[in-house]
């Protein structure tokens, strides 16, 4: 069954491994529920987007795809956070909860917050029997099965998915469909790890790994990073590419790795230069790309796209593998993570 490892060795890696089938599955929405999330969503006067740790990732995905694809404005607010930051809620605001458990206690009180004061609240969830469902107007449902192992994988490209769903029903269909090519990407990444394990061997002694991107690709370096922190015990740190000259560059020197999240999209090029500005100080740079270039040392190969909104959920595949990877190559243990819990449900 779905909470088996089968054949896999460890959780974190059947559930990477099922997000080939997971990223489709996440698309089969009710209709009518579907239909209810998105009304919502688009009468509503302000719009609020929270979410926990991996959660807030898709959080900020999704207010970007928003603005966009949909003209909408949202606001992000990390669910620790909320206390200080929700008090300008009416009757007219929307708060959108994400949460694979439905159970995390910052959460759940963001959802008492926005209540409190008449808005309504949406969600997505992986636990449909959850808190946070049954606290919502409407919810959505990742549909990926039971995630055991602490760190999100495919609950994370499940939220991407639905996200990627919502928002093309709001531009009324503005994104290219390749809902197939997804599941084949994520298996041509997954049957070709061998440079990622190279990668990670590289960095098993790295006492600071740098994750950079632009635009969409900010949040997932801000995702890798977690992935990095949580599995492999590595001070990792997600950066905005075009923050290198404000302060980061000073951080650049030989021993220290670049991870660049760079597939061929309109924030190529001005990546591209701040990958050569970081190897002219001697830095490692490893990029993550559909196309390869010779500034870096190491090229991790993700599929093309046609819809480049899409890169996301195909780029962090290889981060998860990496911090995995990582993980097994520092003997700890990729499922249960040390000092963390899947769900924290104590503030
Ligand atoms: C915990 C887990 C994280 C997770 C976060 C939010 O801190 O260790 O991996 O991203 O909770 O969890 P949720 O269930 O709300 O998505």
């Amino acid at each position: 069954g779905d909470i088996d490892k089968g054949k896999y060795a460890h959780y974190t890696l059947k559930e990477i491994n099922d997000q080939r089938l997971t990223v489709v599955h996440a698309g089969r929405q009710d209709e009518a529920t579907m239909e209810k999330f998105c009304n919502i969503l688009a009468s509503a006067k302000d719009i609020y987007i929270t979410g926990s740790g991996t959660s807030y990732h898709s959080a900020l995905i999704f207010k970007h795809m928003l603005a966009r694809f949909g003209k909408i404005r949202a606001e992000t607010v990390m669910s620790s956070e909320s206390q200080y930051a929700l008090a300008s809620m009416d009757s007219n605001s929307v708060l959108v909860a994400i949460s694979q458990s439905g159970e995390t206690a910052d959460v759940l009180d963001s959802v008492r917050l926005a209540k409190n004061q008449g808005a309504n609240v949406l969600s997505i969830v992986n636990v449909t029997t959850s808190s946070l469902a049954r606290a919502s107007d409407a919810y959505l449902s990742t549909n990926c099965g039971p995630e055991i192992g602490v760190a999100a994988t495919k609950s994370f490209t499940g939220q991407l998915a639905l996200i990627y769903n919502v928002t093309d029903r709001l531009c009324k269909n503005c994104l290219e469909t390749e809902k197939a090519e997804f599941a084949v990407a994520v298996e041509n990444i997954i049957a070709n790890q061998a440079s990622i394990i190279k990668v990670a061997e590289q960095m098993k002694d790295a006492s600071d790994i740098y994750l950079l991107g632009r635009s969409l690709h900010y949040p997932i370096a801000l995702e890798g990073a977690l992935k990095l922190k949580e599995l492999a015990y590595v001070h990792a740190e997600g950066i905005a590419a075009g923050e290198l000259k404000h302060g980061p560059l000073a951080l650049m020197e030989k021993n220290t790795f670049v991870i660049m999240i760079n597939p061929r999209d309109a924030t190529f090029n001005d990546t591209i230069s701040n990958a050569h500005e970081i190897k002219a100080r001697g830095a490692t740079v490893i990029g993550i790309s559909d196309r390869k270039d010779d500034v870096y040392d190491y090229w991790i190969e993700i599929p093309h796209l046609k819809e480049e909104a899409y890169y996301p959920i195909v780029e962090v595949i290889p981060l998860q593998i990496l911090a995995y990877q990582l993980a097994l190559a520092k003997n700890a243990d990729p499922d249960y993570p040390r000092n963390l819990a899947k769900s924290v449900t104590v503030r």
